[in-house]
């Protein structure tokens, strides 16, 4: 593995590993002393040609927990305002000798371009490439999903090795816009779940049927088949009106035909998991009594977030692996 851009790419032992190392990283992360010193020496660039909060801030926590420096870029304030080009931008990194870059770009595979030039020769992690990939989100709601309907099923640490055979996660919402739902259907097969897609058709991808999902139009009819998991996604309202609106009649009417709220989360099986990557639109995918509520897992998401970033840097920039403990 000598970049991370696209969940499909990796073998289930690479999953396996990737969770599995973010879990001793966790273990480490209740410790008074946080850091550890795999990454000294070493210079990360955030390079963030897209808003975030979660991804960028939880990026950079892990790589300062591995002691690395890091550098953040974001194009606003920078000369990409004054036209300076991806490939531009990255070699003038390239000069400043940097180890690793995390890149989130509102193109479609800006980062696998960065991997496939010789602009710059380091690993590139793909933190988010317009509607198509964003793998280490995939990677830490796998993550989640193992701790909490596998072994204990508390939320508590995953035993090693383990995968999600057995289960069925819904994904439900703005598919079409969604680089986490591509993201997550496809790293959900390769640990064993099942998936059900549910959304209007309008936001649904042309060759969604060949995804390996089944795809449903009805919310209700996918939680009466009793999910273990459901996931609500954005809707991207900023995509929507760059492409002109018209995808839903209204945001009420959206809300009330694929909206998780209080009755479809008490119709959920008592186990269930409630998911959100964020940022959410409270009361148009999910309500406040769904996004609050004890079965959620939306800010321990953010929490595993740094866990797998920790492993992802340490397994792509660490040259001698040191021990973790
Ligand atoms: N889930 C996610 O990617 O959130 P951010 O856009 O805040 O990084």
């Amino acid at each position: 593995m000598k970049h991370l851009l696209n969940a499909k790419d990796l073998t289930k032992d690479e999953v396996l590993l990737l969770l599995d190392t973010a879990e001793a990283m966790a273990a480490t992360q209740d410790r008074q002393m946080k850091k550890l010193p795999v990454l000294r020496g070493k210079t990360v660039v955030n390079l963030f040609f897209e808003d975030s909060t979660r991804t960028r801030i939880s990026f950079e926590a892990a790589a300062k927990r591995l002691s690395a420096d890091v550098i953040n870029f974001s194009a606003k304030g920078s000369s990409v305002s004054k036209g300076e080009s991806l490939k531009d931008t990255a070699q003038t990194l390239d000069a400043m000798g940097i180890d690793g870059v995390v890149i989130r770009h509102s193109a479609s595979g800006a980062p696998h371009r960065l991997a496939s030039t010789d602009w710059i020769d380091v690993p590139i992690l793909n933190a988010g490439d317009g509607t198509h990939q964003h793998p280490t989100q995939a990677l830490l709601d796998a993550f989640t999903m193992r701790r909490h309907l596998t072994g204990a099923k508390d939320g508590s640490p995953a035993a090693d090795g383990t995968d999600l055979s057995g289960n069925h996660v819904v994904i439900v919402g703005d598919v079409l816009h969604s680089r986490v739902a591509r993201s997550n259907v496809e790293l959900l097969q390769t640990l064993g779940a099942t998936v059900t897609l549910v959304a209007p058709p309008t936001l649904l991808p042309v060759g969604v049927e060949n995804w390996g999902a089944k795809v449903s139009y009805d919310l209700d009819a996918a939680i009466a088949e009793e999910p273990d998991a459901v996931m609500m996604l954005r809707v991207q309202r900023e995509r929507m009106s760059a492409a002109g609106g018209g995808f839903f009649p209204s945001p009420l009417e959206y809300h009330r035909v694929y909206g998780l709220d209080r009755v479809r989360m008490n119709a959920l099986p008592e186990h269930a998991i409630i998911m959100h990557p964020g940022p959410m639109n409270r009361g148009l995918e999910i309500s406040s009594e769904a996004a609050d509520s004890p079965r959620s897992t939306i800010l321990e998401q953010v929490t595993n977030g740094v866990s797998i970033r920790m492993a992802a840097l340490y397994l792509l920039l660490a040259g001698d692996k040191e021990s973790l403990s």
